[in-house]
């Protein structure tokens, strides 16, 4: 099928009570496992692009690949561009047919965040795109962004509020609730009371990012509040790696380069179809397309 907007079908999740995985793709190959494990298990799903990603191959090249996954699949793919501070890219994205894009202006006072988030908000919603915004700081490492601890921060419950009320149609919101982008060195210490609290309030389906190393427990329980959208980067690029070079110590004198492709896309689609499953979202492509 074509491509989807995500916004509907976070908002059937959200009323159901599963999350949507979104994997940062890096390539085809990563792109395909992605919609295959959704495809086995029937599930939807979103396929996110991380912005170093996007400038290396080109929105249009990234568009019409996601694009033609799609097509061939029987659920819901939408194409989503991650963590954009660059409104220039967004339009990009925008114009290659890419179905929502997210604005991050958590770096900026909070005044000039929700003006700029606007904008952004302006130029998806008239385009027909859904837009993705965040409130607070993740910590780690995100692409070429790097939040350390001591700069992270949770948001702010009164200016969530405020947020959203300038943009009732956010397809998803992202506030900062104590998850990390990058490897955990311990457990997540998730601000489950901040999360409710938001949740009782605001009725846009959530983000959860960090998704990479959080406990089964973990996501249960923030899907459980309205983690609608649930984030995976880290753990699929690393495998993205590992599937070639385990395949590489195993058979050193392997050759032919196909082997390699597919135990990349093996160990990747392995991991979306655990994810899936964690998830809840398995089974729901039917009504999720609908609900799009
Ligand atoms: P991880 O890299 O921790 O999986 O987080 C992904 C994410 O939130 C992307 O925005």
């Amino acid at each position: 099928m074509a491509l989807v907007p995500m916004g509907p079908m976070l908002r059937h999740a959200r009323a159901n009570g599963y999350g949507i995985a979104a994997y940062n793709m890096i390539d085809y190959n990563s792109a395909a496992s992605i919609v295959a494990g959704a495809s086995e298990l029937n599930a939807p799903i979103i396929v996110q692009v991380s912005v170093k990603t996007v400038k290396y191959w080109g929105a249009k090249p990234v568009g019409s690949w996601v694009r033609m996954l799609a097509e061939d699949a029987t659920v819901p793919v939408a194409l989503h561009l991650d963590h954009c501070t660059d409104l220039e890219v967004i339009k990009r994205c925008i114009d290659a047919g890419w179905t929502s894009v997210m604005f991050d202006g958590s770096s900026l006072p909070f005044e000039e965040n929700l003006a700029k988030s606007g904008e952004a908000y302006r130029i998806a919603t008239s385009a027909g795109v859904g837009l993705e915004a965040e409130i607070g700081a993740i910590g780690g490492v995100e692409d070429d962004k790097v939040v350390n601890d001591d700069e992270s921060r949770l948001a702010d419950f009164d200016e969530c509020i405020a947020f959203c009320k300038e943009m009732p149609d956010l397809a998803v919101f992202a506030p900062a609730i104590g998850t990390a982008h990058g490897f955990y060195k311990g457990e997540a210490k998730i601000a489950y009371d901040l999360l409710d609290r938001i949740t009782q309030s605001i009725d846009i389906p959530i983000a959860l990012h960090g998704g990479t190393g959080l406990s089964t427990d973990q996501f249960h329980r923030c899907i459980a509040s309205g983690c609608a959208k649930v984030n995976i980067s880290t753990g699929h690029k690393r495998l993205f790696i590992d599937g070639f070079c385990d395949l590489r110590e195993e058979k050193p004198k392997l050759g032919e380069p196909l082997p390699f492709i597919i135990a990349q896309r093996d160990a990747m689609k392995a991991d979306v179809m655990a994810m899936i499953r964690t998830f809840g979202s398995d089974g729901r492509a039917e009504e999720a397309a609908d609900a799009a």
